[in-house]
C-alpha cells in the first residue's frame, strides 16, 4: 500500500467528511421514528453486485439509533453466489434466479427478523449485462425480470434490479472510496475533519467486462459525457468519469485471441506470445467470437477448434496488447485512448477489483514492490518470461488463471501508463486495495448510500439519474429532523 503523507491524509479527511456528514441525512430518512425509541441496534441494507463473471451479495449495516453517533455504514458480510454472472444464464430459464438463492437464504438468516421489512434490496448489474443488452436485448430483459421476481419473494423491501451505466458505475465507486477513506482514517483524527479541505481520492475499477476511471478535476471537461457535477454537503465536486466497455479482464483476453487469429490468419492454430511457454490449449471459435466486443468481419465455423500454443514472449505480448488500444486518434486537447477525452490525472487514487488482484499477484510472484511504471514493467517482464512448468510449481492452487497473468499484467501496464498517463510521479499515488476498514471497495456501497437517501420516494428514485440522486444528499436533513 502506498502511504500518504499527513497533509494529504488531512485533506482527504476533510473533503470526505462532507460525504460522510451528508450520509447522516440518508440514515435519518431510513430510520422510522418508532424504531428509534425502541432498540439501538442495527439497520441493514442489501446490494447484489451482479458483475459479468459473478454475483456478490453485500449486506451493510449501520446503527439504528440516530441520536447517537454519526451512523457509520459498514459491511456486515458478503456472499459469493456460485456459478457465473447473471448474464451467463441468458437463454437458461430460471438459472440466474436460482444462482442467488443460497446467498439470499443466508441473508434472511443473518438479518434479524424484526428488520427484514425495513431492509432495502438493490440489484445492480454492470458490463456483462450491458453487453447482453447490446447483443440479445430480449434475453437481457428476461434475466433482469427473472432476478427481480426472485428477489421479491424474500421478506425484504425490494427496490429494483437495473443495469448501471458505465458512468454510474464509475461515480458510485468514487463515492464508495471517498466515504470509506473518511471512515477509515477518521478515528485517529477526530476534530480535524471539519477543517476546510479540498482533495478527494480517484477511483480505478477493473471488472470482467469494463474498466472505470473517476476523479475530481479542475480542468475543463471537454466532453459532457465525462462530466459529473455532484453537490455534497454544500460543496460542489466536478468529477471526470469514463467507463471503457470491452476493457474488462475477460473481454480483453478474448479480444487478444481475436486479434491473434486475425493477424496470424488462421482459425485452426495460433501462437500466443502472452501465454507461458510450454502451455497449450484448444478452444471453440464460438467462445472467442460470441461477444459484441469481437466483431468478426469474415464468416467462421463456431464449432471449429482453435489450437493455441504459448510462447511467453514479453515484447511480442506487449506489442499485441498495445494494439487493443488506439493511442493516436484524439480530437480533444488530450485523450487517454480510443479518442476519449481525459484531463491530466491529479491526486491520489485507489485501484481495486482486478487491479488489486493483478498487482498483488505480480508482487508475490516476483518479489518486486511495484511502486513505479518501471517496476510494473520489470515484474510483468518476469512473469511473462516464466515457463508454464515453473508457474505451476511456484503457484499451486492458482492453476486456472496461470495462463492469463502475463496478458492481464501487460494490459494493466499499457492501460495505466500509456492510456491514463500515470508516470513516475503520479504512479506512487495509486493505492491498490481490496478492502478498507473491513468493507470491500466497489460501486455497491456508494450505490446504496446514494439511493437510500430517496427511500420514501421509491418510485422516483430508480428513474432518477445519478446526478440528481446524489444531488439530494444534503446536510439539511441532519438539521431538520
Ligand atoms: C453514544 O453512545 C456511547 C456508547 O456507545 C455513549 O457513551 C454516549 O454517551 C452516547 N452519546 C449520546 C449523545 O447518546
Ligand atoms: C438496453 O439498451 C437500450 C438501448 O441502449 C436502453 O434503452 C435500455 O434502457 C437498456 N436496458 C436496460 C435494462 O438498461
Ligand atoms: C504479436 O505476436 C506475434 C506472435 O507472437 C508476433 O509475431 C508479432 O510480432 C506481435 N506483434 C507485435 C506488434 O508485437
Ligand atoms: C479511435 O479509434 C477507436 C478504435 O479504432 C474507435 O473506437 C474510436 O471511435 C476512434 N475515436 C475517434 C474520435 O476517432
Ligand atoms: C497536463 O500535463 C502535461 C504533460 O505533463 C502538461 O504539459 C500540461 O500543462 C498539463 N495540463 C494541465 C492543464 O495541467
Ligand atoms: C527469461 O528466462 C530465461 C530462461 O529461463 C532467462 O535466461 C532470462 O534471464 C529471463 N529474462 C528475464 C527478463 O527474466
Amino acid at each position: 500500500m502506498v502511504s500518504m503523507g499527513n497533509q494529504q491524509q488531512c485533506r482527504i479527511i476533510t473533503a470526505t467528511a462532507a460525504l460522510f456528514l451528508a450520509v447522516c441525512g440518508i440514515l435519518l430518512l431510513v430510520v422510522p421514528t418508532e424504531d428509534v425509541k425502541e432498540t439501538p441496534e442495527f439497520m441493514y441494507g442489501i446490494v447484489l453486485d451482479a458483475g459479468s463473471s459473478h454475483t456478490t451479495i453485500f449486506i451493510y449495516k449501520w446503527p439504528a439509533d440516530k441520536q447517537n453517533g454519526t451512523g457509520v455504514v459498514s459491511q456486515h458480510s458478503e456472499c459469493h453466489a456460485k456459478g457465473g454472472g447473471i448474464s451467463s444464464y441468458a437463454g437458461n430459464k430460471g438459472g440466474a434466479a436460482s444462482s442467488l438463492e443460497e446467498c439470499m437464504e443466508k441473508a434472511t438468516q443473518e438479518i434479524p427478523k424484526s428488520r427484514h421489512k425495513l431492509t432495502p434490496v438493490y440489484l445492480g448489474a454492470t458490463a456483462g449485462m450491458r453487453l447482453l443488452n447490446i447483443s440479445k436485448p430480449k434475453e437481457s430483459d428476461a434475466v433482469l425480470k427473472e432476478v427481480a421476481d426472485k428477489l421479491k419473494t424474500y421478506p425484504f423491501s425490494f427496490k429494483g434490479a437495473t443495469i448501471l451505466s458505465g458512468q454510474e458505475e464509475g461515480a458510485y465507486g468514487w463515492v464508495t472510496v471517498n466515504y470509506l477513506l473518511e471512515n477509515y482514517i477518521k478515528y485517529g483524527f477526530v476534530g480535524q475533519w471539519l477543517s476546510p479541505g479540498r482533495d478527494t481520492v480517484g477511483a480505478l475499477d477493473f471488472g470482467g467486462a469494463s474498466t472505470q476511471i473517476t476523479f475530481e478535476t479542475k480542468q475543463t471537461v471537454e466532453n459532457e459525457d465525462n462530466l459529473m457535477k455532484l453537490r455534497l454537503y454544500g460543496r460542489d465536486y466536478q468529477i471526470y468519469t469514463q467507463s471503457f466497455l470491452c476493457y474488462g479482464r475477460d473481454q480483453v483476453l478474448l479480444r487478444l485471441l481475436a486479434l491473434l487469429i486475425k493477424t496470424q490468419g488462421s482459425d485452426h492454430s495460433i501462437v500466443h506470445p502472452c501465454y507461458p511457454a510450454g502451455y497449450s490449449d484448444s478452444v471453440k471459435l464460438s467462445s472467442v467470437f460470441d461477444t459484441p466486443c469481437n466483431k468478426r468481419q469474415t464468416p467462421y465455423k463456431p464449432d471449429d477448434v482453435l489450437q493455441i500454443k504459448g510462447t511467453g514472449n514479453y515484447n511480442q505480448c506487449l506489442g499485441n496488447v498495445s494494439r487493443l488500444f488506439s493511442l493516436n486518434n484524439c480530437s480533444y486537447s488530450r485523450c487517454s485512448f480510443d479518442g476519449v477525452f481525459q484531463p491530466n490525472i491529479t491526486g491520489n487514487f485507489m485501484a481495486f477489483s482486478a487491479f488489486f488482484y493483478t498487482h498483488s499477484f505480480l508482487q508475490e510472484a516476483t518479489g518486486i514492490s511495484i511502486t513505479s511504471p518501471e517496476y510494473l514493467e520489470e515484474a510483468t517482464h518476469v512473469v511473462c518470461n516464466m515457463s508454464f512448468e515453473k508457474m505451476r510449481n511456484q503457484f499451486q492452487g492458482h492453476e486456472s488463471h496461470l495462463k492469463d497473468y502475463c496478458t492481464v499484467s501487460a494490459f494493466v501496464q499499457v492501460l495505466l501508463v500509456n492510456g491514463y498517463g500515470f508516470d513516475f510521479r503520479s504512479f506512487p499515488h495509486i493505492s491498490f486495495q481490496k478492502k478498507a476498514g473491513g468493507t470491500s471497495v466497489g460501486w455497491s456501497l456508494g450505490y446504496m448510500l446514494s439511493l437510500s437517501n430517496l427511500l420514501p420516494a421509491e418510485d422516483v428514485l430508480l428513474r432518477k439519474s445519478l446526478r440528481s440522486a446524489l444531488h439530494y444528499i444534503q446536510p439539511t436533513n441532519c438539521v431538520d429532523h
